[in-house]
């Protein structure tokens, strides 16, 4: 395959957002385009992100085991293990299935700080048919890095990933 992903996605102004947003979700569909292995599937969504959208530190998945998350492909520092569904703003993620937002992650109670760097965060849940099989985990360096916009482009990425890719029976 050969395949040019777009260095740094322009973040700059709603418009451009929303058609950066477009062009990542395209290139989602080309990278994993032919492939259905979870852990290939998983890796290159997370390098893509990593590479392409600005302002990030961390970007990856917490995989989904029983009432804990265990840490799967990402790129970014070395980052905690396993969270259980009751903590930080992965586990509200993976409680309540829905997406979460952080302005300030100081500010938020339970924030487990794998990287003192990080001062936003927006976690997305991955779910199939019923199941949530994982969360996908994003930190910014930056205060209040992520908007509507931003969960509405990720939500679109991720629904891709989820659709393009053979989960196993034990995400659940
Ligand atoms: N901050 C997350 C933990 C995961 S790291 O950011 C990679 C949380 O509070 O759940």
């Amino acid at each position: 395959m050969s395949f040019e992903v777009a260095d740094t996605l322009d973040m700059s102004t709603p418009a451009a957002k929303r058609a950066s947003y477009d062009l990542l979700v395209a290139q989602v569909r080309s990278v994993l385009e032919g492939e259905r292995d979870w852990l290939s599937n998983l890796a290159q969504f997370s390098a893509l992100v990593y590479q392409s959208v600005p302002q990030l530190n961390w970007a990856g998945f917490y995989m989904a085991h029983g009432q804990e998350l265990r840490v799967g492909p990402f790129q970014g520092k070395v980052a905690c293990v396993r969270i259980p569904f009751t903590r930080g703003v992965c586990g509200a993620c993976a409680t309540s299935r829905e997406i979460q937002l952080v302005e300030d992650v100081h500010a938020f109670p339970g924030h487990i700080a794998c990287d003192s760097a990080s001062a936003s965060e927006l976690v997305l849940p991955v779910v199939v048919g019923d199941r949530l099989v994982a969360v996908f985990d994003l930190d910014s360096p930056a205060t209040a890095r992520f908007d509507a916009e931003d969960s509405r482009g990720f939500a679109a990425a991720v629904a891709v990933l989820a659709a393009g890719t053979d989960w196993p029976a034990s995400f659940a």
